[in-house]
């Protein structure tokens, strides 16, 4: 990617990796990753981050063009996590004279990454409203912990009225990727930050006091029309509330009996007008499943029984929800089994362990393959969820 112009004196510095198909080790990346970096030029030059090892060489020619032979003053560091963290050492022997700042936490986990040359006199502290100032640009900075790790502050600018948000508003994909925000940022929030809605509702309070135009996350698209879109959806997702209206249905399914079943359960919904989204836990990709289990009003989960427990599939996903405070839903369930069903308990369980997750009665219970009493007690659970 090239330099890109947020303001005449603000660029985007960051890269984007193509190549990359596994984000954390974890995340199935379908159109790549960006990582945003971004330079201040002012009376002092400033960093706002550097950027993942794999797009190291893209965004060094990027510095180096966008400083065009001015040297740094000032690294900002809102996140320590390597992804964009990676090149502080770099950085720092590069520009010797160049003062780091951060707050406590990111000093403390600074130390663990890197040794720094005289990192006790080039170090910055700040705290929670502090202020920059590099000539024309005030920076001002916030406290987001656990947006996404303890250290992670957001900065924001005065005089051009952008927040630098850290790793919120991100999505997953490449800047070269024309897609909509929605989908990739929601299955990226609730993948990333998730467990955290108390911390991002916070940050939100914050945000809410200051007079914003621009958000520059550190992955994804800037943001610069119709903020109050991405807000509001930060807002929902935070607050762990659904966005569509509707019955998300996930399905582990052995021998295609159970999944039967959740293609039966979509049809009686869906001759009530009830919007249905079906997933196939075997087969698709489970932060998607993870997300639609926030988005979606309700939930049916549907599981082969397995080792007197749940097909791991189904766990693999209850496990997830159960990990980022998955709350506040009302859900049925149906389980399949030949001989001693297990899965509806197990799910059942896993559930009643979560906040204020009401389980709708009855609960289906498949001996091998759906029959037409299944297909009643289906009906009586449509109804009891849409009541
Ligand atoms: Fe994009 Fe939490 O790092």
């Amino acid at each position: 990617m090239k330099n890109n112009y947020v303001t005449d004196d603000i660029l985007n510095i960051g890269a984007s990796d193509n190549t990359i198909n596994l984000f954390e080790g974890q995340y199935t990346l379908k159109n790549g990753m960006s990582y945003n970096s971004y330079l201040i030029k002012d009376d002092k030059n400033v960093v706002i981050d550097t950027i993942d090892e794999a797009v190291t060489d893209i965004w060094l020619k990027n510095l180096e063009e966008g400083l065009n032979g001015e040297k740094i003053d000032y690294l900002v560091v809102s996140h320590m996590e390597p992804d964009h963290a990676y090149n502080i050492g770099m950085l720092a022997k590069k520009y010797p004279d160049m003062k780091i700042v951060g707050n406590q936490f990111t000093f403390n986990i600074l130390s663990n990454f890197f040794d720094i040359d005289n990192v006790e006199e080039r170090k910055i502290l700040v705290k929670e409203g502090d202020i920059l100032d590099t000539g024309k640009h005030k920076l001002q900075f916030f406290m987001a912990p656990m947006v996404h790790w303890p250290e992670v502050m957001v900065t924001y600018d005065q005089e051009s009225k952008i927040l630098f948000a850290a790793d919120a508003f991100g999505k997953f994909g490449s800047l070269d990727v024309d897609e909509e925000w929605d989908d990739e940022a929601r299955r990226y929030y609730f993948g990333i930050v998730g467990k955290f809605g108390m911390q991002v509702q916070a940050l939100l309070a914050k945000a809410g006091t200051l007079d914003i135009k621009t958000i520059c996350p550190l992955h994804g698209p800037i943001l610069k029309d119709n903020l109050s879109y991405y807000i509001d959806k930060y807002a929902i997702w935070g607050g762990y509330k659904p966005e569509k209206k509707g019955v998300y249905i996930p399905c582990a399914s052995i021998y295609g009996n159970s999944l039967k079943a959740a293609y039966k359960m979509k049809e009686i919904l869906e001759e009530k007008g009830i919007e249905v989204k079906v997933d196939d836990l075997d087969r698709c990709d489970w932060a998607e499943a993870v997300a639609n289990s926030f988005k979606y009003l309700h939930v049916i989960f549907i599981a082969s029984s397995y080792n007197a427990g749940v097909f791991p599939p189904m766990l693999h996903l209850l496990e997830h929800l159960k990990d980022r405070n998955y709350q506040g839903r009302k859900v049925g369930i149906i389980e399949n089994g030949s001989w001693a069903p297990s899965s509806g308990r197990t799910m059942k369980n896993i559930l009643n362990d979560m906040k204020n997750i009401e389980i709708v009665e009855p609960m289906v219970t498949i001996k091998s393959r759906m029959k037409e009493n299944n297909i009643e007690e289906m009906k009586k659970l449509a109804d009891e969820l849409m009541k």
